[in-house]
């Protein structure tokens, strides 16, 4: 594992073709070897971290914060999402974040989950924007103009405060904000409120704002997010869940991990395997592969038996065993996939 700087050139979310598509952020999902992975299958214009907490990447010797920062030099470009509730913290966090190469610092102001809010954090800084303004400024000036600085919330805590609450945000002049259509007490209940997410692209365009919209909650296919660009007019379109079952979401083909036969369905698995083996090393990798097996072993015959065996293994080499009868023509044969890099690549950066 070395510390790589790397040498791409600087992000610009202005730059971007709209509609433009970003990978949601996603705890315990959107790693580097599952990024990596869409990447193969089809790649968005922008991709999120994991939401990684400023006073652990500061403390530095967690292995699991260590491991959220991993990326692979073909994931740029790639922001890197940040949580807390001190401005001195979110400052120092962000310059190891650029150092590291991250492209932009995204902060959170959306998560729902009780050990977040209850530190004041998150989706609680709808309710605190004396604070939410601090974490910003703090971060936006240790960004300098280095790396650009976003935002993503929802639209209200406990009532819908879209057009106060974004009007507020928008007054902080972020590069961008992302708009989860749903109430933090919503958690993740209901439909996304398009419609609220349309009131912001209008406020955005009546306070003459540079901030671009991002749009985020349901979207299901590739052609949903022009659909969405041209209903409500955001400038670009998040994805997250949809592409845990179809990771070929962002595929202008519109393919989908159903139209796969079984055996491309194993390889992707393989593949998804080699890169979580590269990035955890065997045993980690092997524990946070487990939790993709039910998306890509599924609907078709000996489905549910194959799943069983696979969780039922102790380590990569078993669950190839299971997965070898499955592939025609060995792991490499014929899956219609996009670019990436050879898996003999190098290791990923920290
Ligand atoms: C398992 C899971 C983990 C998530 N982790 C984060 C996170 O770390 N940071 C964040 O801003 N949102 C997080 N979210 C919210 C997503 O980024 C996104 O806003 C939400 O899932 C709605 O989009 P979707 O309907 O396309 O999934 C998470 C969602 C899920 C399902």
């Amino acid at each position: 594992m070395t510390t790589t700087h790397s040498h791409h050139s600087k992000f610009n979310w202005h730059n971007l073709t709209r509609p433009f598509s970003v990978l949601a952020p996603m705890d315990d999902v959107t790693d580097t070897a599952f990024r990596r992975l869409v990447l193969l299958c089809g790649a968005p214009d922008v991709m999120v971290s994991e939401f990684v907490h400023v006073d652990k990447l500061l403390a530095g010797h967690h292995e699991d914060t260590r491991n959220r920062l991993l990326f692979h030099p073909e994931e740029h470009p790639l922001i890197a999402q940040v949580w807390g509730n001190s401005p001195d913290h979110t400052c120092a966090a962000v310059k190891t974040l650029i150092d590291l190469g991250y492209d932009g610092i995204d902060l959170n102001m959306g998560c729902p989950v009780s050990r977040a809010i209850d530190k004041g954090c998150c989706s609680a800084l709808i309710n605190n924007p004396t604070l939410a303004r601090e974490l910003f400024l703090a971060a936006r000036e240790s960004a300098s103009d280095r790396v650009p600085v976003s935002i993503k919330t929802r639209l209200g805590f406990d009532r819908l405060i879209t057009e106060s609450w974004t009007q507020f945000l928008l007054t902080l002049n972020p590069a961008a904000l992302t708009v989860h259509g749903r109430l933090a007490t919503d958690m993740y209940r209901g439909a996304a409120n398009w419609d609220e997410i349309g009131k912001v692209v209008a406020l955005r365009n009546g306070m003459r704002s540079r901030t671009l919209i991002i749009g985020n909650g349901d979207v299901q296919s590739f052609s949903e997010i022009q659909e969405r660009h041209d209903r409500y007019g955001v400038d670009g379109v998040m994805a997250g869940r949809a592409v845990l079952k179809n990771p070929f979401l962002f595929a202008r083909d519109g393919r989908t991990m159903e139209s796969l036969s079984p055996a491309h369905r194993i390889q992707l698995l393989w593949h998804h395997a080699e890169l979580c083996r590269q990035s955890l090393g065997e045993t980690l990798g092997f524990t946070v592969l487990k939790k993709y097996f039910k998306f890509y072993v599924i609907h078709f015959k000996g489905a549910a038996g194959l799943r069983a065996s696979l969780h039922r293994a102790k380590s990569i080499e078993e669950a190839y065993l299971y997965l070898q009868p499955y592939l025609q023509e060995g792991p490499n044969a014929a899956l219609p996939l996009h670019s990436g890099t050879p898996l003999n690549s190098d290791s990923p950066v920290y």
